[in-house]
């Protein structure tokens, strides 16, 4: 496999709700959650049973031809997105769900611009990763997508200072991940609806990490009351089997017109039937009331570590979807901490940050909190000892 992933030094082989185990046996805690996808926890019975039954009757169906599970689950899908959001281009991943919302902003609205966010994430492919900010992602691939420009993020002054007359649509995380976990100001996103409303913009809010419960609500745009006319969704929508989804205004969507936009795997049975059951978990099992009350929790004992190490910054997040920012680099605290069973997530080089299954217990939060603690009180006696001996 190409050397692109930072690796962690184990080797996974099973998971169960938010555990998983290496291939020695041992047990961690998982808040790292495959980057956000496992959201349900690993290998959820009713997912896995979907999957087993699908797969026995049809695999793979291309969206030429009709199906009734692709049927079933987009009814699911838009009976739970914020009222207008109502029809869906479905996809492999979050980068493919943005392509698809950046080309339909240009299709719809005839112009070429798109205003992201300094500090955005929004995948890698070459769309995608020109909306994304990290130049260490985008330098070695110039030149990228022309017409894309990064506004400081939570300012409606510059964004509404950016937009021109050739302004196609505005694309933004509502909580940004990869960014460090930075949760807007209250009064910024339903500013930036404003604006884009004032100038004919269109809004896309990219969701492929704050949806499906995560931040305590469906969608994370519901923290605000502010819809958008494109979302894009990825992610855990199919219980751990690969999707990309961009929903839609109608009258949006339908300016893409026939072969303008599709996808071989497009809504295959078998990532339906997946994303069909995870859709009824989610739902039935209110894992974002859940997400709301143990993120509340998880976060206290974050706060209570900051309020104990120094080496602690600040503590960021909404529901579970939290970070913890730290003064130096966070490669080490993620190393030690696995060494004792848990998996975190780093958000740039000095943030942790953690995405865990919805249905982690309290008593796994209270071991992370323990292992945390006991770790960032090493790190913390190890750097007074080299500042001394420096
Ligand atoms: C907000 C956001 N958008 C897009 C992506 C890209 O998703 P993928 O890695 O599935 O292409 C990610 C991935 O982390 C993300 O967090």
């Amino acid at each position: 496999m190409a050397n692109v992933f930072s690796k962690r030094p184990v080797v996974i082989t099973r998971g169960k709700g938010a555990l998983v185990w290496d291939i020695n046996g041992k047990e961690y805690i998982d808040c790292m959650g495959s980057y956000g996808v496992a959201l349900l926890g690993h290998s959820h019975p009713k997912v896995v049973k979907a999957i087993c039954q699908q797969a026995a009757t049809l695999i793979s169906c291309h969206a030429s031809l009709y199906n009734e599970k692709r049927t079933e689950f987009l009814r699911k899908l838009i009976a739970i997105m914020p009222p207008g959001l109502n029809k869906a281009f479905l996809s492999n991943s979050g980068a493919e769900s943005v392509e698809c919302a950046i080309k339909l902003a240009r299709k719809y609205t005839g112009k070429p611009e798109i205003i992201a966010v300094m500090g955005a994430f929004h995948g890698k492919t070459m769309g995608a990763l020109s909306a994304t900010w990290d130049k260490k992602y985008r330098e070695p691939f110039q030149p990228l997508v022309p017409e894309f420009k990064h506004v400081q993020p939570d300012n409606l002054e510059k964004l509404r200072e950016a937009i021109t007359d050739k302004t196609a649509a505005v694309i933004l995380e509502p909580i940004r991940g990869e960014g460090g976990i930075r949760v807007p100001p209250a009064e910024y996103l339903p500013g930036v609806r404003e604006i884009c409303n004032a100038h004919n913009v269109l809004l896309i809010l990219d969701e492929v990490q704050t949806s499906f419960g995560r931040t305590g609500k469906l969608f994370a745009c519901e923290h605000w009351s502010v819809t958008p006319d494109i979302m894009c969704l990825a992610k855990p929508f199919a219980g751990g089997l690969p999707i990309g989804i961009t929903v839609a205004k109608e009258h949006i969507m339908s300016s893409l017109g026939l072969g303008e936009h599709t996808s071989t795997f497009s809504g295959s049975p078998l990532v339906c039937a997946a994303a069909c059951a995870a859709i009824d978990v989610l739902i039935n099992d209110r894992l974002a009331d859940r997400a709301a009350e143990l993120g509340g929790y998880f976060k206290s004992k974050l706060e209570s570590l900051q309020a104990k190490h120094k080496i602690v910054k600040e503590v960021r997040g909404l529901g579970l979807m939290l970070g913890m920012e730290l003064r130096y680099d966070v490669r080490n605290v993620i190393i030690k901490t696995l060494a004792r069973g848990v998996l975190i997530l780093e958000a740039g080089r000095n943030v942790l940050r953690f995405l865990p299954p919805l249905v982690i217990e309290k008593e796994h939060i209270d071991r992370v909190i323990a292992v945390l603690d006991e770790v960032l009180g090493e790190e913390e006696s190890e750097r007074q000892g080299s500042a001394v001996s420096d």
